[in-house]
């Protein structure tokens, strides 16, 4: 639908017609790419807090109303009535599957699950305790080490080969980085149990003894999946989509997302919200650590508060605090002092007025932590869980970037401030 074109008209008088762009639903946009041509000047939006980058047909955030939903469907209802690989498939191919095509989806990722024996020797070289996030992005990047067979990002098959490799393999990845760093041996994937169920087997089975799976952590891991499976632009997946846009190979692209996603801004925010939570240790201090927060001289954030979108309520934050109540209950840990005293800090906080006026709510990463906790899962694989239940949003966000005909390397301008042209200057004058 078109709209009535923005005017702009410079100090000179040079006068812009820019076209506006309607979206499906959500704010128009203004299309700025004649702007330097015609004026002789860039936009300027560092962090990119009014930018659209692209159009984008697979997931919708309403800031205001706290709405997030992918490929239509709001997310309640898929974690309400969906599976986590039920939703990988809606977001990487755009509508829900038929029962054959999601039990075809199904068997294709359960029989892909198994690395090349190969990549397990890269464990060998990592330290102990080396971070999980660090062995998830090496070894992922390694994939383009063993797929050249099908890496041409033109051909349609190799596509779908990686999108499912990606979607297959990632557990795989993670639990071997686990299982290192606790000093037990690897545990392979098994095709008769399901993507959760052989996640958590490859996590904390042992050779020694037959391991029983726990429905309700099963279900719980898999709803976590699904609250952070997409969220349209965020920061990884933005860098996803500019490093496929340079036509690099699919799995370099989304090794360069898992990366953008450890930083403490974005999903390392889980892991630093726990030892938050652990710096405050208690109900007592927590007026000490939000005032902290306030205080413009103080760098100490809430771990878990504030979203560049969601100017309300994170949808997923409310999700997950339910079932933080429910997980927590059914395995006997509702007496968790980390769970209590996250809800007096989000009482005390959301009374605050600092708060309250910088509309900063809890976000998806304040409460995640506390259930993978309960589930056994170290605070240093929190990220790990968040990047496994992104990686079909990456994907299916490289799929639509790299299929687009309009689409063009990523390469924004900037606002020169260095020193003027000068001429070189010989080291004896200097
Ligand atoms: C994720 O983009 C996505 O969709 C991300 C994500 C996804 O699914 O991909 O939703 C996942 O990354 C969630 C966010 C996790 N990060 C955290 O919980 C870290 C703590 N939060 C902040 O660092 C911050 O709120 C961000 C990074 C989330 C948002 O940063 P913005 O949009 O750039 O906001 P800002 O830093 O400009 O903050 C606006 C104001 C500032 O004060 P003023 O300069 O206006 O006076 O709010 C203040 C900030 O100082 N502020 C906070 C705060 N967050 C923002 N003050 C105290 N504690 C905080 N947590």
């Amino acid at each position: 639908m078109t709209k009535e074109a923005f005017r702009l008209i410079s100090p000179g008088g040079t006068e812009s017609e820019l076209p506006v762009r309607t979206g499906t639903v959500g704010p128009d946009v203004i299309d700025v790419g004649a702007l330097y041509k015609e004026q002789g000047v860039f936009t300027f939006d560092p962090g990119f807090v009014a930018t659209g980058s692209c159009e984008s047909d697979i997931t919708f955030i309403d800031g205001e109303k706290g709405l997030l939903m992918y490929r239509g469907y709001p997310v309640e209802q898929l974690a309400e009535h969906s599976s986590f690989i039920e939703v990988s498939y809606l977001l990487l191919n755009g509508e829900l599957p038929t029962a054959e095509e999601l039990d075809t989806f199904d068997h294709t990722i359960r029989t892909h699950t198994m690395l090349n024996e190969g990549m397990l020797n890269f464990f060998k070289g990592f330290r102990y305790d080396a971070h999980p996030m660090a062995m998830l992005s090496a070894v992922v990047g390694s994939m383009s080490a063993y797929y050249h067979d099908t890496m041409d990002v033109h051909n349609p098959e190799h596509r779908d080969i990686f999108a499912h490799r990606i979607l297959a393999k990632l557990p795989t990845i993670a639990a071997a980085a686990y299982k290192l760093n606790i000093g037990q041996p690897f545990m392979y994937p098994r095709n008769d149990l399901d993507y959760t169920e052989n996640f958590l087997q490859m996590l904390f089975s042992v050779p020694a003894e037959p391991y029983e799976i726990d429905p309700v952590s099963a279900r719980a891991i898999d709803l976590l999946f699904i609250l952070h499976a997409d969220h349209e632009q965020n920061c990884s997946t933005s860098t996803v989509r500019m490093a496929g846009s340079s036509g690099a190979n699919p799995y370099s692209a989304i090794a360069a997302g898992i990366s953008a996603l450890w930083g403490p801004a974005h999903g390392g925010a889980n892991e630093a919200v726990l030892k938050m939570l652990e710096e405050i240790g208690d109900k007592s201090q927590i007026t000490k650590y939000v005032a902290k927060a306030k205080d413009k001289n103080d760098p100490f954030r809430l771990m878990g508060f504030g979203h560049r979108v969601y100017k309300n309520f994170d949808p997923r934050a409310t999700i997950i605090r339910e079932m933080c109540h429910k997980v927590l209950k059914q395995l006997g840990r509702n007496d968790s002092p980390m769970f209590e005293l996250a809800l007096e800090l989000e009482e005390i906080a959301l009374k605050d007025d600092y708060f309250v006026e910088k509309k900063l709510y809890p976000n998806v990463d304040f409460y995640s932590g506390i259930i993978y906790r309960a589930l056994g899962i170290p605070t240093s694989m929190f990220t790990v869980m968040f990047a496994l239940g992104r990686s079909v949003g990456w994907t299916a966000h490289w799929l639509e970037m790299i299929s687009d005909p309009q689409g063009r390397i990523a390469r924004p301008r900037q606002l020169y401030q260095g020193p003027p042209q000068r001429d070189y200057v010989a080291i004896e004058k200097r």
